[in-house]
């Protein structure tokens, strides 16, 4: 059972990073190995467009550091994916992840997608926000749950808003970090 987390947040000590480690962790105790992406210290670039993944199906062209963890997506068992809001959207370090996740929707025969991940993985997600509204961001996060897990063929376990984030930073919110810690079991299937 392996448990691997994609945190968008350049701050490895930041709110995205506690919930995600929180779940992590959770995880862990749960007998999974666990394993995390921090986007921000790889070295990676964005979908260079050449669409070599319309032919070769599930294999981004693009190697670099991401490309293990794009691998990883086929292979693991259950998925995070996390990022704060910038500028009203997810941040610019989830979407070059995003955009890469392209290569594992494949052309399905009279249009639309399949995907290239095996059916059957766990997925949830960690979105930390400055503004106090869970709500305010719903259709970006919509959007990246669909894109980067459900859309995939993976189903939700769990997601958590963590809004307000200046008044109230996640390291300091147990409730929240116990929320986090129970979604990281139901990933690794407990
Ligand atoms: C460049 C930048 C843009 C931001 N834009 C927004 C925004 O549009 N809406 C919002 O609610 N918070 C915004 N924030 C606040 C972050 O979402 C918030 O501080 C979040 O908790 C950061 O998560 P982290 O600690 O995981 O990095 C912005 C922060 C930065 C640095």
């Amino acid at each position: 059972m392996h448990v691997m987390a994609i945190n968008g947040s350049p701050r490895k000590n930041g709110n995205t990073s506690a919930l995600i480690h929180a779940m992590l962790q959770g995880a862990a105790a749960a007998g999974a190995d666990t394993s995390e992406a921090h986007l921000h210290t790889l070295d990676m670039k964005g979908c260079m467009g050449c669409l070599s993944c319309r032919t070769k199906h599930g294999i981004c062209a693009q190697k670099d550091g991401l490309s293990p963890f794009l691998e990883a997506m086929k292979s693991c068992d259950a998925l995070i994916v996390g990022c704060p809001i910038y500028m009203y959207r997810i941040c610019g370090q989830m979407k070059l992840f995003v955009d890469r996740v392209y290569s594992l929707y494949t052309p399905k025969e009279g249009g639309g997608y399949n995907s290239a991940v095996p059916a059957g993985k766990r997925f949830a997600m960690v979105i930390s926000q400055g503004a106090p509204g869970q709500e305010q961001y719903e259709r970006s996060i919509r959007w990246l749950a669909g894109m980067a897990g459900t859309g995939l063929g993976m189903r939700e376990v769990g997601r958590i808003i963590h809004a307000d984030s200046h008044v109230a930073p996640a390291s300091q919110n147990e409730a929240l970090l116990r929320e986090a810690e129970a979604i990281g079991r139901r990933l690794a299937g407990q």
